[in-house]
């Protein structure tokens, strides 16, 4: 970690002040945790000092968990921890499963008295939130810092809170990848979408079908920058993918930080590249490409039964590697072109009854629901899914806007929300001049901050269907993981107060004032970020 001096810190600004009459007033408002708890209350004036040498307490499993990952986090700024079943009398963290009289199964209370401080909750999830909001306090520099008596309750407005990363259009590595959950869980993000297959590669081994890797993770090239007509490639081979035993290790350690991982597995558009390996499963011949350009390819998976078993295949090896309950199956940008001029198609279409192409795609994304069911899972796609008529239980991620949203809700389905005003962060946030390519758009950090998840036309009913939302992070032109984050943050900062802190305490003025210290936490953690919001 980078040392930055506590001086700078806002809480020292807090502890200094615990003499003035207005400390109340100052530890309200210059407690920097990002997303903003629910309530911090200053029940008596008073610090604590919490310095290296200090005890854990924790008993249960549960605490034990909770107590290992902070002694790390505390190895990490070089602080000796002990870990003991009782607390002393003063410089501790007790760790408390226990019920703290709050439905939300991820609510927690974080209290800090002169003598120490206590997090409660009643499971892991709650206590590891805790522990987010008391590392955000914590110093940096490896001395001990003073903190305000306080109480803090806390927990989020919204089950679902994503972070969406595609590792098709650009592939990044396990270390990358485990970077990115640090730091969704730091601001207290539940689920991570990790867009495994594309035109552009194909990252996710499946042993029964070794081709998918071995010819679909690599492109002979990449197009430059947006020089599609006419295309310039750059010439240099892109290529990678996850083995299922970093697929494992990468779902184990977002477990352990309370995210489930949603895989995507993309049918039946946005899928060149498992044709570029498996040609027969195209309406035409081929031979195919794993592509070099971006955009939306007319060459997409025939509704043939060849294809129905090789994606069960898929699916039932993807089942095993990810214990959530969601299996993302993508479903947008599928033109059916190929499907008009196919007799596969056209014979799928009229033995079924279809009305046209969309309904085909309907019977596609149902016949793959059914199969996810029988495995026990459930199916997300985007909003195009609701095209032809939704699939009986599906989950709809709203993209193109919100109407899909409103549409899936009031047709009683759970819905996702990451339109792209304001969710896709690799949209501009600023400029664009100065800035690095984007794909275009723009979306700034108020944008992201200001948006409200819960469309107004939904009625109190349809309204509970809206489960979060997700901001999307498509890397065409991410070429680096630097890039990555330059676009990640500190959009992720506003997104994680939309999703988690109720309208009431978001405060606009208040999150920038919060970004001087929060700018400090993620040079610490050697996270790159868009400076001049
Ligand atoms: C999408 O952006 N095509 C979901």
């Amino acid at each position: 970690m980078k040392k930055v001096l506590l001086f700078f810190s806002v809480l020292a600004i807090v502890a200094s002040s615990c003499q003035s009459n207005s400390y109340e007033d100052l530890a309200l408002s210059q407690i920097a945790i990002v997303p903003q708890p629910q309530s911090i209350e200053t029940t008596e004036n008073g610090t604590m000092v919490i310095s290296s040498g200090l005890t854990i307490v924790a008993v249960k499993e549960e605490e034990l968990k909770i107590a290992n990952y902070l002694k790390d986090y505390f190895a990490e700024i070089n602080w000796t921890v002990k870990v003991k079943e009782d607390a002393p009398s003063s410089n501790f963290i007790s760790i408390q499963q226990k019920s703290i009289g709050s439905d939300n199964i991820e609510a927690y209370v974080l209290s800090i008295s002169q003598k120490g401080i206590q997090i409660e909750a009643a499971n892991g999830k709650g206590l590891f939130y805790a522990v987010q909001s008391l590392i955000q306090m914590l110093p940096l520099d490896g001395e001990a810092v003073k903190l305000p008596v306080m109480k803090i309750k806390d927990e989020p407005r919204f089950a679902y809170r994503g972070m969406h990363l595609d590792v098709a259009r650009h592939f990044f590595p396990v270390e990358f990848v485990k970077k990115y959950l640090d730091m969704m869980a730091f601001y207290k993000m539940n689920n991570f979408h990790w867009h495994l297959t594309e035109d552009q590669g194909w990252r996710i081994e499946i042993k029964k079908y070794p081709k998918l890797t071995e010819v679909g993770s690599v492109r002979k090239e990449t197009m430059v920058e947006k020089n599609f007509n006419p295309y310039v490639g750059d010439g240099i081979p892109h290529g990678g993918f996850y083995t299922q035993e970093e697929v494992k290790e990468i779902v184990a350690y977002a477990m352990e930080r309370q995210i489930n991982v949603i895989p995507e597995i993309e049918m039946p558009g946005h899928s060149l590249a498992a044709l570029a390996a498996y040609p027969e499963l195209g309406c035409t011949p081929g031979p195919f490409e794993v592509g070099t350009i971006w955009g939306v390819n007319k060459n997409i998976y025939c509704p043939s039964e060849e294809t129905f078993t090789f994606l069960e295949n898929v699916l039932s090896e993807v089942v095993e590697l990810f214990p959530g309950q969601y299996i993302h199956i993508g479903g947008d940008e599928a033109p059916k072109d190929r499907w008009k001029e196919s007799a596969v198609a056209q014979a799928v279409i009229k033995r079924e009854g279809l009305k046209d192409e969309f309904e085909l795609q309907s019977y596609f994304i149902r016949r793959i629901e059914k199969f996810l069911i029988s495995k026990g899972k459930k199916l997300i796609g985007w909003d195009e899914i609701l095209e032809g008529g939704l699939a009986p239980e599906a989950t709809v991620m709203s993209w193109r806007g919100e109407a899909g949203g409103i549409e899936a809700a009031e047709q009683g389905h759970d819905v996702i929300m990451t339109p792209n005003s304001v969710a896709y962060f690799d949209h501009y946030q600023a400029g664009p001049e100065g800035e690095p390519l984007a794909i275009g758009g723009f979306t700034t950090l108020q944008d992201v901050y200001d948006y409200e998840p819960i469309p107004e036309e939904l009625s109190k009913e349809n309204q509970k269907h809206v489960l979060g939302a997700q901001a999307n992070v498509w890397t065409e032109y991410m070429k680096t993981t630097d890039y990555v984050e330059y676009m990640v943050f500190p959009r992720m900062l506003a997104l994680s107060e939309t999703v988690w802190s109720q309208p009431e305490v978001k405060d606009w003025a208040r999150f920038q004032e919060k970004l001087n210290w929060q700018m400090q936490l993620l040079d610490a953690r050697n996270v790159n970020y868009h400076k001049s919001n």
